[in-house]
């Protein structure tokens, strides 16, 4: 398997709470090349034990206190990219050689970058086999941006992703496709182009304008493929109660906590949350209740069923 690429992609960015296992798989579905993890703080991930799942065909890193902080799976091996929240080029490295091989590259989130930031970049290009790429924003002058990316391609990362607004501007602000357009141009790796989602991308055939508008390699979706993750999908848009059900699909199957299955439908529901449906969901305290609202406790009862069977299989075995 060749490393993964960064040209002419499409790809979802990371959102916390929003890019867990569910969220990514379904994008993949309808189309999206590569899936960003939410961003994951290496502390945290240090603390974690790494438990394959024979039951749920996946491989969870599981806190001391029973969370399961990220979870993945055989299907997005060769498209996931984790990215990881960190401030220290030794503990990054300790975290990325833990989680290598279960991902196919490593993003460091470098929204306010710091000195130290080059620094964790070069010792995971290193010390790590996965390609390593960075997200940033840009900073007050283009002058600054411009030396910032030169720093970072020096460093070895395989793309950066660029959010096309500094630190101070709100996601509401335009979102600057002639900075991003200009860093494409200064330098040689792969860019990938992010901030289009409000003002620019209701759907697929928009993912490409956007590229053209920033002369970019690729695109990063967030809030776009958080309100309907089928802006991946070549035919067009799925109305958001086909897409709403085949996340829960993915939720029950992977036994995702409710609570963020919950989150993540109420981003798409949006403008419907006041309506007797959005209502019900808001007050639903289990994945059962979020199921029945949706007409799939079918569904539910036959997966969890034979999760069940798989379980007590295992057991007799001496597996779980
Ligand atoms: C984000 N963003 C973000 N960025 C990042 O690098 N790591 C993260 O974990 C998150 N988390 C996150 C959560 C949610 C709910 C949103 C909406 C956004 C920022 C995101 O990746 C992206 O840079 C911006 O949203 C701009 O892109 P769009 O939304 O215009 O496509």
């Amino acid at each position: 398997m060749m490393g993964l690429s960064f040209q002419d992609k499409n790809i979802l960015a990371p959102m916390v709470r929003v890019g867990t296992l569910p969220m990514r798989l379904l994008a993949l579905d309808y189309g999206a090349d590569i899936v960003y993890s939410e961003e994951l703080v290496d502390i945290k991930m240090l603390q974690c034990k790494r438990v394959v799942n024979d039951i749920l065909h996946t491989v969870d890193y599981v806190s001391p206190t029973g969370r399961v902080i990220f979870q993945t799976c055989e299907r997005e091996r060769h498209h996931v990219v984790f990215q990881m929240g960190t401030a220290d080029a030794e503990r990054a490295l300790t975290v990325a050689t833990l989680i290598q091989n279960d991902v196919a590259g490593i993003d460091i989130n470098m929204g306010c970058p710091k000195e130290y930031s080059t620094k964790i970049l070069s010792t995971l290009v290193k010390g790590v086999s996965k390609p390593i790429t960075c997200k940033i924003r840009i900073l007050p002058s283009l002058t600054e941006t411009i030396s910032l990316v030169k720093l970072i391609e020096k460093t070895g990362v395989a793309a950066i992703a660029v959010h096309g607004r500094s630190k101070d501007e709100r996601p509401q602000h335009p979102v600057h496709c002639d900075v991003i357009k200009a860093i494409s141009q200064a330098v040689s790796i792969p860019v990938i182009a992010n901030g289009g989602s409000q003002e620019l991308i209701r759907q697929f055939q928009d993912i490409h304008a956007f590229r053209s508008a920033t002369s970019t390699s690729s695109v990063m979706l967030a809030r776009a493929a958080m309100w309907n993750p089928s802006v991946f999908r070549q035919e067009g848009l799925l109305p958001v109660e086909t897409v709403i059900r085949d996340y829960i699909v993915y939720a029950v199957r992977y036994d995702n906590h409710y609570t963020n299955t919950k989150y993540c439908l109420c981003q798409m529901l949006r403008d419907q949350l006041e309506s007797p449906l959005g209502k019900r969901l808001h007050a639903a305290q289990s994945t059962l209740e979020i199921c029945e609202i949706f007409e799939l406790s079918d569904f539910y009862e036959s997966c969890r069923a034979a999760q069940k069977a798989k379980k007590a299989d295992l057991q007799s075995v001496g597996l779980a």
